[in-house]
């Protein structure tokens, strides 16, 4: 299980390091503040979890950076589960598979929410749905970690920061591990 959790930490630290996609900090950068933001806010090890890997789907496609720009959607969210469901169990997978839908719903709802997005952000929104309609939004509350994604989704939004000081991928390894089911 720790080389599994160091596999994790790897893909982070070397792709993560290049990869930016549409925004000024890198997938890592990205990841380690959306972590950082849940940390602060007391979130539980699966929701710091959550936040530290919910955009590893990027790492694991082959499309380029430029994704967005080309009208496609790539799914990350669902890649990304797919590959963490061989070691994580649903509170730390279903925040991630929602966080994009969670960016939906916010849209719907909240008018100033939908005005703060990253140009980036809001050129992926048409390409994923656009805001959700009110039956969407029924249905997407009606999820048991509907309240968990949408926690992600505003740590997401906020990481970012150019040049915001983190803590190493390395201080997570306490959450990854805490947030792995026992056998
Ligand atoms: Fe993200």
């Amino acid at each position: 299980m720790a080389a599994d959790v160091q596999l994790l930490l790897d893909l982070l630290e070397t792709r993560g390091n290049e990869s930016y996609f549409g925004e000024r900090v890198s997938v890592l950068e990205h990841s380690l503040q959306a972590a950082h933001f849940a940390e602060k806010a007391k979130a539980p090890c699966a929701e710091v979890a959550a936040a530290l890997l919910h955009d590893i789907g990027h790492l694991l496609h082959h499309e380029n950076e430029d994704v967005a720009d080309r009208g496609l959607d790539t799914k990350h969210e669902e890649i990304g589960c797919e590959y963490l469901r061989q070691w994580f169990d649903d509170s730390v997978i279903e925040p991630i598979r929602l966080h994009v839908a969670a960016k939906r719903y916010l849209c719907a709802i909240d008018a100033a929410y939908l005005a703060q997005l990253s140009e980036s952000s809001v050129k992926s929104l048409a390409i994923q749905g656009g805001p959700m309609s009110e039956l969407e939004t029924e249905a997407f509350l009606t999820s048991p970690f509907a309240k968990a994604a949408i926690r992600l989704r505003r740590w997401d939004d906020e990481a970012k920061v150019e040049d915001l000081p983190t803590l190493p991928l390395k201080h997570y390894l306490h959450h990854l591990k805490t947030a792995m089911p026992t056998e």
